[in-house]
């Protein structure tokens, strides 16, 4: 009886979802039929018919992939699926999602990029309890800003995230251009090619560590190498997070330049043309490419090595992303590029900031790699205080032979360039070069708690480099939840 019920309502969700979906005013399908079937990501279920709730299941487990042809990968999955379902919403949206964790370990999951209230960040014994296994969790919050989001846990992320948990979340602006659209969740996988078995995450000891670990295979959308099919000389619209653990991803297609028009926080206020995308571990580009050729002609999007450090372009050659399979001879003129809604963002004011001057710090203690801030591992660090209000600048310097994007939770920052200027764009991830440093400005006005810091090259989180903000709320009080 419960049974069929359930298939009731999930028949009745699915009617609903199909019907509400098809007059929306979304992007114009003009591509050929069923141009990006190899690579679009089944969407999560959302089983609450309010048009403003998203209430969605989500099961970590265990999962067995084709990655290689000599066998399947066991991998870690969110619903079976590598990348785990796309959760599509809008502006404002309530997202409920009811996690079961069916791992052999804890894990949590964080809303990369989403302004969470501080319980809901999945900071496991900063924010929320880890989820054991076998245990369950309701994550319950608001969508406030639009744009490309993703979510992965943040237990032994290196490991985890590594064996394959990751999913994005597109929130859509009311007022999304008439573009065809591909949503790209870039990642790869460390995978033996004879049987097909996943290399444990510790593989290559604390050099890979270092290093930061990057995948033998690089995935699409979970995929090796998909094509899709594209009308000569029309836009696309490319929605990119990387979700790989080490890995940028530069990203070239011969003969074409890029438009960027947003990044972590939707669009951008100033698109630019950018003959390379490059994506930093956890940061998401939106950019227009307009694929143009010979009638038939495949065109190919690739991944071109991109100097991180020691070993990053050393002997490496590029891998190819996506196939792009022209339809149609060349348009005389290929297609304007249609208006994109206006978006303006302030410099944030940098007036009565607290400075902090941190060195990205790497040394071996008791034979054992250890990295950090200033010399101190994530479990050795004092919280950094704020109080709700406050605005700091932090400036990153890297004494490591590797780069390091550093990423915040919680609140959206913007960079300040070498000549002192707050550029006005929100970002959630910044890229520390080797040898160099990065500065940027954050204003902490909302949702106090405890809040990470850290490198987004996994391996160098676990391995220390990773701080903790402490953002009191306005009463003065300790604001985060135990
Ligand atoms: Cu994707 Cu702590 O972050
Ligand atoms: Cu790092």
């Amino acid at each position: 009886m419960r049974l069929v019920v359930r298939l009731l309502i999930a028949l009745a969700v699915l009617v609903a979802s199909t019907t509400s979906c098809a007059p929306a005013p979304g992007p114009d399908r003009s591509q050929p039929d069923g141009w990006d079937d190899a690579l679009r990501l089944p969407r999560a279920v959302d089983r609450d018919p309010d048009p403003r709730t998203i209430e969605i299941e989500l099961v970590a487990r265990p999962a067995e992939i084709a990655i290689v042809p000599s066998g399947p990968t066991s991998m870690w999955t969110y619903d079976g699926m590598l990348p785990g379902p796309l959760i599509e919403a809008s502006v404002g949206d309530r997202l409920i999602v009811h996690f079961r964790n069916e791992l052999p370990e804890e894990t949590t999951i964080h809303w990369h990029g989403v302004r969470v209230p501080n319980d809901m960040d999945g900071a496991p014994g900063h924010s929320q309890p880890p989820v054991p296994a076998g245990g369950t969790f309701d994550y319950d919050f608001v969508l406030p800003d639009e744009g490309l989001y993703w979510y992965h846990p943040h237990v032994r992320s290196a490991a985890q995230v590594g064996a394959g948990l990751y999913g994005a979340i597109l929130v859509r602006a009311p007022d999304e251009p008439e573009i065809d659209e591909a949503v790209l969740v870039l990642s790869d996988a460390s995978v033996r090619d004879e049987d097909g078995s996943l290399l444990p995450p510790d593989a290559g000891g604390d050099l890979a560590t270092l290093f930061g670990r990057e995948g033998n295979h690089v995935l699409v959308n979970g995929r090796v190498r998909p094509s899709i099919l594209a009308r000569n000389g029309r836009p696309l619209r490319l929605r990119i997070v990387n979700a790989a653990i080490s890995r940028y991803f530069q990203i070239a297609v011969a003969r074409h330049n890029f438009t960027v028009i947003g990044g972590d926080r939707g669009l951008s206020p100033s698109p630019r043309a950018v003959g390379r995308l490059l994506v930093l571990p956890g940061q998401r580009v939106d950019a227009l490419l307009v694929p143009t050729g010979r009638d038939g002609e495949t065109l190919t999007m690739r991944w071109v090595p991109y100097d991180r450090g020691y070993g990053s372009t050393e002997f490496r050659g590029e891998v190819e992303l996506v196939a792009i399979e022209l339809v149609g001879s060349a348009p005389a003129e290929p297609d304007a590029i249609p208006a994109l809604p206006e978006r303006s963002v302030e410099p944030l004011s940098t007036a009565g900031a607290t400075r902090f001057e941190i060195d990205l710090t790497q040394e071996t203690i008791d034979g054992r790699l250890v990295m950090g801030f200033d010399g101190a591992p994530s479990w050795d660090m004092t919280p950094i205080a704020a109080r709700i209000g406050d605005t700091h600048v932090f400036t990153f310097r890297n004494t490591i032979e590797w780069s390091h994007p550093m990423h915040l939770h919680g609140y959206f920052f913007q960079a300040i360039d070498a000549t002192g200027r707050v550029v006005p764009e929100w970002l959630d991830t910044i890229d520390v070069p080797v040898d160099g440093e990065a500065s940027f400005v954050v204003h902490y006005d909302e949702r106090p708690g405890m809040w990470m810091l850290h490198c987004h090259i996994l391996d160098h989180a676990d391995a220390g480099m990773m701080g903790m903000i402490d953002v009191a709320g306005p009463d003065g009080g300790g604001g985060h939840a135990h």
